[in-house]
């Protein structure tokens, strides 16, 4: 079977590997000239654990290759993956432009039967919006080439990526026709044969469960976030109540991490774009609104109790910040909480010394000199008034504390991710300000 990716970015390229991995032909397709010649050159533009190996022997084994022609690749495809960015718009909807451009051109391209699947994550009725986009120029070119659309939505997470696609919780599928569906189970054969679960269903729920997903992980963030706040009001302690509450079947232990709010190419975007939709369809998504709000206040909440510390006044201070990626095992610094302590802080007058495992090159091109970057953890605390912790990255969960000691002028941390036990801190003889434990 053949197939073309279209669109290589964190899901087209982690896809593409995935899918060329499990047997089938595959090219991915990006507009990104500079991205596929580093692409055929063996060079990853992202990281993404396991990701790098996966891809060499794949294009080695003549499964996966990178083209910059749609036209070229489409002629050889049994179906097509649309997996280009729908960032969000102005008014928080998301932007279809990348979407329908594919569209277009696959209309102007095909020439044999073909499903295009949506992978992007996309408002409900998008579908139908590439459909009638691929059929208009169809009809510009007279001619009648029958073709199916299907939602398949992705559910990978950026740091596990690889292993998600590879090991599904769930492979979910809207098509409209038999034949679509037929395509779509010989495509993820591979996956269900090792008894990997394919939900068959229509189009727009297909559309709707990647929303209603992801606004309910961010729910539960949100959610704990009020909670550990208020946990610190009442003098209760969220790491605890986290745990008695996750007992719980019906809750689960997991996604119940309070925090400095969440981040990401999704989560924000989703949740806006959720709400918009219910606005345009005149239901107010009250929740989601609140679960917005919430997080909008918890990115600022790091900033704003290291000047309850020190009283308004951080001018002249200088914090050691570690991490920066809005997640550990990435590098990915889209709407990453980092970004909003350290535009609170430096507005405050403090200057800030940062970093992070993997995400230094792209802090660098998003944030430039406005920040200083240490080459390790340790570097970064060197002449530090206090250390601040904003991702949890592996490496900071058990510092040598010694040379944390000694590198700072005072003995001073803000947990941004409760990663420290508030009892060692104490018996370390620290200032220990975390989330929800007062
Ligand atoms: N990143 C995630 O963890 C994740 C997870 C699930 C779903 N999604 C969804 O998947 C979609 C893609 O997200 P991403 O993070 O991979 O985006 P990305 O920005 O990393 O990649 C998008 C790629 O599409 C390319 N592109 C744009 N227009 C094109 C065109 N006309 N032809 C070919 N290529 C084109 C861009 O050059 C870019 O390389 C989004 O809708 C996102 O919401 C993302």
């Amino acid at each position: 079977m053949k197939i073309s990716v279209v669109g290589t970015g964190y899901v087209g390229l982690v896809s593409g590997t995935c899918l060329a991995e499990s047997g089938i032909t595959v090219t991915c397709v990006d507009i990104d000239e500079l991205k596929i010649e580093k692409l055929k050159e063996g060079i990853i533009p992202i990281y993404e654990p396991g990701l790098s190996e996966l891809v060499l022997d794949n294009v080695e084994k003549n499964r996966l290759r990178f083209t910059t022609s749609l036209k070229e690749s489409i002629e050889r495809s049994d179906a097509l993956f649309i997996a280009v960015g729908t960032p969000p718009d102005e008014d928080g909807s998301a932007d279809l432009t990348y979407v329908l451009n594919v569209a277009r051109e696959i209309g102007q391209n095909m020439e044999d039967y073909i499903v295009v699947l949506t992978k992007s994550t996309v408002p409900i009725g998008t579908s139908h919006k590439v459909k009638a986009a691929i059929q208009g120029e169809l009809d510009k070119r007279g001619v009648n080439i029958p073709f199916d659309v299907a939602s398949n939505p992705e559910f990978l997470k950026e740091g596990s990526a690889v292993k998600d696609f590879m090991e599904p919780d769930r492979i979910v599928v809207g098509t409209e026709s038999e034949r679509a569906r037929k395509v779509v189970e010989r495509l993820y054969h591979p996956f269900t044969q090792q008894g990997f679960q394919l939900i068959n269903m229509d189009i727009p729920s297909a559309e709707m469960t990647k929303y209603a997903a992801n606004s309910m992980l961010a729910t539960r963030i949100s959610f704990m976030n009020d909670i550990a706040n208020l946990c610190e009001l009442v003098g209760a302690d969220v790491n605890v109540v986290r745990k008695g509450i996750g007992a719980d079947p019906r809750i689960g232990k997991k996604f119940l991490f309070p925090g400095c709010g969440y981040g990401g190419s999704c989560f924000p975007k989703d949740v806006k774009a959720l709400i918009k939709i219910g606005a345009e369809y005149g239901h107010e998504m009250g929740v989601l609104k609140a679960v917005e709000e919430v997080n909008d206040r918890q990115k600022h909440l790091m900033a704003k109790k290291v000047l309850d510390y020190y009283k308004g006044n951080v001018k002249g201070k200088r914090f050691a910040l570690w991490g920066l990626s809005f997640k550990p095992q990435t590098d990915d610094m889209r709407e990453a909480p980092s970004m909003v302590v350290i535009d609170d802080l430096l507005a405050a007058g403090a200057e800030i010394v940062a970093y992070d495992p993997i995400a230094m090159e792209e802090a660098k091109r998003r944030m430039g000199d406005k920040v200083k970057y240490a080459d390790d953890e340790y570097e970064a605390l060197q002449g530090a008034d206090a250390l601040i912790v904003v991702t949890e990255w592996a490496d900071f969960r058990v510092p040598k504390f010694t040379f944390v000691e000694n590198a700072l002028k005072e003995k001073v941390i803000f947990d941004g991710r409760n990663i420290y036990d508030p009892k060692q801190m104490k018996e370390f003889g620290y200032e220990y300000i975390s989330i929800g434990r007062s």
